[in-house]
Parts: structure tokens; C-alpha cells; sequence
């Protein structure tokens, strides 16, 4: 399912990202001060939208739009980030036996640039010296989107501090990178292609689910005994770590129902994230002393079917359509999941090989932080405002969450 999933979203001729991927950008900060209430911005948001999914049709363009928080609160999230990137390499320096190296970030997944250019255009008029050496590294797999990042470097100044790789961030190799650094993904890992796994009904033996194709392009879902070596060692490390599987998570129904004539034969439905098992693994080789930031969605309305499933969906004729199944045609639709942090979180450190086990007593400790907390923390409430005192900065997007070291 992973394979039929990484080929309808990344295939580089007619996949998903390979379509001319578009994501929502305000030609202007949204003037939060100025807005009576979170509603006076939500109505205020939905202009823009239609504004700019006008403009997309009149193009002729039938795409679905990423609507993400660096976008929304730009520049105030990318400023969030900074500060936190500089609260943190402010620290490192002053521990024992540290140096001073540079200010290193590598974002995977960058989209139109605007973290990159929020980031840097608050180091350099807050902290000029730590940008004089500041390097700004973006590892974006679409094309089109690294023309965007480039340009919007060259526009702000910042061509000097950005380096773009063009690359999947699954397919970093080469040197590793021994600096300190941050490896940094926004609204990236939601799209990292899950498998399906089902158990006997009898057994409990699990198994994974392929897709037939037949001679007419029917789709058809089918299970055959776990062949995949990166699924069989996910399951094996999850179990290892002490979470449950599908079939220990089925309902008191289904157990009660599998005694029971013309019951399903397979139960425990689960998508379980081979490939963010995979990134987990390459940041760990390629990035050995890095510090993360993950964010993404933790729940998601409209998923299909099963444990972690996804929202799959397209647009349409300027309406968005919903599926329930991921067996959809290829390239022409979002295909997206919840993250489970704390199995992320467990897993990020069970990816660390064998041969750091002995460094990661030094390692930064991993947290999970809602977004609301982490802007708090970090964000610029004043500016953020509205009149009647609400602050949409942390009101909206409760379904996101970071994993942060
Ligand atoms: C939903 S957009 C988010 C963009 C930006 N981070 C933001 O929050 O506005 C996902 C971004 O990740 C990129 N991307 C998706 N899969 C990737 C991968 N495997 N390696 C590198 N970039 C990837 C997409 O091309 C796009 O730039």
C-alpha cells in the first residue's frame, strides 16, 4: 500500500507533488490588529481563499491549495521559529565545551520559501552577527517549488545564507552533515505514505494490504502475509516499544463478531507510517547531531476507514471531493495522515543506530508540544491580536502538534 500510495503522490510524470503544486500565499500579512475577533479573521481568511481559488480558475486550473500555518501567520510563525532557533543555539554555545559554530537549519519540504524567509529576515534584523554566518538549507523534493524558494531568496536578499537540494528527503545521502543543526519539517510528514495492515480474524496474524489492478484499471484491495522488510521492522520495533497493534486495539464487537457466521475474516484495519520510519532513520544517519522540529496534524476530520487512516481528497470543478478509500486514480488526489506523536516520538529515538545509542545519553531530550503552547511560547501575541483581545495565533490549528529536541 505504501508503494501504491508513494506513486500516486510523488510518480515524477503524472504524481500528485509532480502536478504543479500549489499552496496558499497572502499577497499581505493578514492585518490581525485591524480584525475585530478570530470570526472577523476567519471571514477575512475566506475572501483571500476565494480571491485566490478565483484566480486559479480563471486560470484554469482545477488543483487543490495546501492552506498551512506558515502561511496563515506569515511572518509571525516563521518568527516564532527563529526565536526558538536562536533561544536554542544561545544555549548550546554557552555549554561546557561547546563552540561557536554557525546558525545551521535544514528544512525539508519548504514549500513557497516563506518559513526560510520569515526565519531569516527576523535573524538578520534581530541578531546580525549570528546571520552574518547563518547557513539556511532547504531539501525540497518539487521542482517547480524550488524555482519559487529560489526566487523568493534572491528577492529578500538571502541568496548568500540559502542553499536548495533537490532531493527527497528520504533519499538524503552523501557525507552526513556533523554540525550542530536543526532539521525542520512543517506540514510534511502528513503525506509520507502509510501501509495497511489487517489481522486474521481467527489467528490474529497480520497482513499487509496490496492493490490489484486488473485489466479494466478496477481497483481492488487484497492482503498477503507481510513481505515488506521496512513494515515487518516497523512492527517489530512498535511491539518492541510497548504500543499496541490493530489487533489487540479491535473492538469488544469485532472479537464477539468473529464467533459468529459470515463474519469479516480480517479485523484490527490499521495504517501504520513505513516511510516516517524511514525519514526517522536517514535524519539520524545524515543529520547525527541535529535537533528536531516536526509539526503536523495529530487528528484529522474525514479520514477513512481505520486506525491512522487518511483524508483522501480532490478538487473538483471549485468543490472539494472527499473519498473513503485510498484506491483512487493516481496523481489526482491529496493523500494525508494524522500523525501519532508520542509513537513518532518513540520511534524517533528508536531509529537512532546502535552504533549513537552511547551518544544519546547526550542527546537533547524529545518533547511534544501543541502548537498552541509552542506560540505562546514563542510567537508575537501583540501583533497577532485582535481588538476584542482574541488571538487566532493560538486559537486556531488545535490539531497541530511539534516534536521538538
Ligand atoms: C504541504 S507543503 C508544506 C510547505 C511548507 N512547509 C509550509 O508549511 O507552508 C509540503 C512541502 O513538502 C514538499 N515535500 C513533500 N514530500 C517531500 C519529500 N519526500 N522530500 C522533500 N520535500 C517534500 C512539497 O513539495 C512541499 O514543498
Amino acid at each position: 500500500m505504501a508503494d501504491w500510495i508513494d506513486n500516486a503522490l510523488y510518480h515524477p510524470t503524472y504524481g500528485y507533488f509532480s502536478r504543479n503544486v500549489v499552496i496558499f500565499q497572502a499577497k499581505r500579512p493578514i492585518p490581525f490588529n485591524d480584525l475585530l475577533d478570530n470570526t472577523a479573521v476567519l471571514n477575512h481568511v475566506e475572501v483571500l481563499y476565494e480571491e485566490h481559488d478565483a484566480a486559479m480558475d480563471a486560470a484554469g486550473r482545477d488543483q487543490q491549495t495546501w492552506h498551512t500555518p506558515v502561511e496563515m501567520f506569515h511572518p509571525y510563525y516563521g518568527q516564532a521559529l527563529a526565536r526558538y532557533f536562536l533561544e536554542r543555539h544561545a544555549a548550546a554555545a554557552t555549554a561546557p565545551g561547546a563552540g561557536h559554530g554557525p546558525l545551521v537549519v535544514y528544512e525539508a519540504g519548504a514549500g513557497n520559501g516563506t518559513l526560510m524567509a520569515d526565519v531569516l529576515d527576523y535573524v538578520a534584523a534581530t541578531a546580525p552577527a549570528v546571520y552574518a554566518t547563518m547557513e539556511y538549507h532547504v531539501i525540497e523534493i518539487s521542482g517547480q517549488l524550488r524555482d519559487k524558494q529560489r526566487a523568493r531568496a534572491a528577492a529578500k536578499g538571502h541568496t548568500a545564507r540559502v542553499a536548495i537540494h533537490a532531493s527527497s528527503v528520504l533519499d538524503m545521502h552523501g557525507p552526513p552533515e556533523h554540525r550542530p543543526c536543526f532539521v525542520v519539517g512543517c506540514e510534511i510528514i502528513d503525506n509520507l505514505a502509510h501501509d495497511l495492515v489487517v489481522y486474521d480474524a481467527q489467528t490474529l496474524e497480520p497482513y499487509q494490504g496490496v492493490v490489484l489492478v486488473d485489466e479494466d484499471n478496477n481497483f481492488e484491495e487484497a492482503y498477503e502475509p507481510l513481505a515488506s522488510p521496512d513494515l515487518v521492522e516497523l512492527l517489530e520495533q512498535r511491539a518492541a516499544l510497548g504500543f499496541p497493534n490493530g489487533a489487540q486495539r479491535r473492538s469488544w464487537w469485532d472479537r464477539v463478531r468473529a464467533k459468529l457466521p459470515l463474519a469479516p475474516n480480517v479485523v484490527g484495519r490499521e495504517y501504520l507510517p513505513t516511510r516516517l520510519w524511514q525519514l526517522l532513520k536517514v535524519l539520524h544517519r545524515q543529520f547525527p547531531q541535529h535537533r528536531i522540529v516536526l509539526t503536523d496534524f495529530d487528528q484529522l476530520p474525514g479520514a477513512v476507514p481505520g486506525h491512522l487512516g487518511p483524508v483522501v481528497q480532490t478538487r473538483h470543478n471549485g468543490e472539494m471531493v472527499p473519498c473513503q478509500t485510498p484506491l483512487v486514480l493516481p496523481g489526482w488526489f491529496d493523500i494525508f495522515f494524522p500523525t501519532d506523536f508520542t509513537l513518532m516520538q518513540a520511534l524517533y529515538h528508536a531509529a537512532r543506530p546502535s552504533h549513537m545509542q552511547e551518544v544519546a545519553r547526550d542527546a537533547p531530550p524529545t518533547r511534544i508540544v501543541t502548537q498552541t503552547d509552542f506560540l505562546r511560547k514563542y510567537g508575537d501575541l501583540k501583533a497577532t491580536q485582535t481588538s476584542s483581545g482574541e488571538n487566532p495565533l493560538t486559537a486556531f490549528y488545535q490539531n497541530v502538534r511539534l516534536l521538538l529536541s
